[in-house]
Formats: C-alpha cells, structure tokens, sequence
C-alpha cells in the first residue's frame, strides 16, 4: 500500500511542481520585442543576431528617481526591459526609496517575489488571504519572500535612502497596486460600487479618485 502511494506520488509529482512560467523549450529565445503583437509569448530573435549584450542588462546601474507623492521607484528588469529573459521564467526589479518612501500595496498575480535590502531600513509586510499581517524591518543583507499573489508593501523606515533589488519567478510577474486597481481605471469603476463596498459617501470616493486618476 506505501510502495502504491509512492509510486502514485511520483506520478503525480511533475504536476505539483511550483514553477510559475513553463519550463524553455531551447537554451534562450532572446525576445524579438518589434515582431510580435503581445508580449505573453514573443518569437526569437534570430541566434545570428544574438551577442553577448542581449545577456546582460544596465537597467539597474542607476537610481531611481522617487520624486513622487509615494517617494519611490520600481525599475523593471523584466522580459519587456530585459528580451534575454523571454522564456526563462525569472526576473528583478531595482526598488529605491527616499526616507519614508513606500512602495504602496500590490501583488503580483504571476509570480512569487524573493527580495534582498541593499541599504537603508525597510519595513517589509505581507498579508495572508486569511487577513494575516506578517511583516519585519530589514536591514542590508536580509532576506524576505512574499508568496505568490499576496498584498504587499516596502516602506523606508531609515533615515537615509534605501534599496533593494527583488526576484520573480516570472519574466513577467504584473504588479496590482491596489490604490489603481480600485480607483485609477479606466473607465472609472461606478460610484455606487465604490460607495458601497467601502460603506463612505461619494464624496469621499472622488476625493482618492482625484488623487489616482492620471
Ligand atoms: C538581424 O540582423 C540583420 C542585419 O543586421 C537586420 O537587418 C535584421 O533586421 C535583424 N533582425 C532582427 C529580427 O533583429
Ligand atoms: C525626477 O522626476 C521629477 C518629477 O517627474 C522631475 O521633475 C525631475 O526632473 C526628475 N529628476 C531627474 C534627475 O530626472
């Protein structure tokens, strides 16, 4: 009977696989990002054009510029910034940000994130789909992960600036940041939508919508 529920779990064990991106079917396929109409699944560029420069990528050797209302910045290297990544299922982001900068609330449906502080002190929290709030100030060389999909946030909670770089598996993780999602589309979500589910008077609705609505 255990040998049988061996067997049935080896059987089974490719589909319980975590991977978020299906596995290459080729050494690389550096993403040909002119040719195609969406960037799910792009053609290769032909290996003849390939060089040494598509597999490597200087998008984090600057800072970000966090002159903005959150006093933060994300820059992607990511399948769209980085074509060698097309297919191989990883990426990273470079995330600066100023004292009390925040990297507001967000998932990313595609991916989970594992991420490393650089400098600063970060606030790094993460709620459960069971409303759990897990969170820890980090400090260089500490470590976090933030399980597929689930709300999150890093906040600068230091004096001076901070940095961190974080890591998907996905060449293209998405990023849902809450505030947008609820009250910066396109077009508007319908006033009583919003007025009921967050049980306030539209006035209310209107004044975080003017603060998201681009
Ligand atoms: C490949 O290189 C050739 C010659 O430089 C160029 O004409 C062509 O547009 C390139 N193709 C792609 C898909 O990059
Ligand atoms: C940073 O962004 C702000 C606001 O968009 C802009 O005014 C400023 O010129 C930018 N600074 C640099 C160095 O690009």
């Amino acid at each position: 009977m255990a040998a049988l529920l061996c067997f049935v779990v080896l059987l089974l064990s490719p589909l319980l696989s975590h991977a978020a991106d299906p596995d290459p079917l080729l050494d690389f396929c550096v993403a040909d990002l002119n040719s195609s109409p969406s960037f799910a699944n792009f053609p290769c560029k032909p290996t003849s054009n390939v060089t040494s420069e598509d597999f490597f990528f200087n998008g984090f050797m600057t800072e970000g510029n966090t002159s903005n209302v959150f006093g933060s910045r994300v820059t992607p290297g990511n399948v769209l910034t980085f074509p060698a990544l097309n297919m191989l299922g990883i990426s990273m982001n470079r995330v600066d940000l100023a004292p009390n900068g925040i990297n507001p609330p967000h998932s990313h449906p595609r991916a989970t994130e594992s991420g490393v502080v650089l400098k600063g002190k970060v606030l790094v929290g993460f709620v459960t789909t069971g409303n759990v709030y897990y969170s820890k100030e980090l400090v260089p060389g500490q470590m976090f992960v933030i399980p597929r999909g689930l709300v999150h946030f890093q906040k600068n909670v230091g004096r001076s600036k901070a940095l961190l770089v974080t890591s998907f598996n996905s060449q293209n993780p998405g990023a849902v940041i809450l505030t947008n999602t609820l009250f910066g589309t396109k077009p508007s979500i319908p006033d009583h939508v919003l007025t009921q589910n967050f049980q306030v008077d539209a006035s209310v609705v209107h004044g975080i919508e003017s603060k998201f609505r681009s």
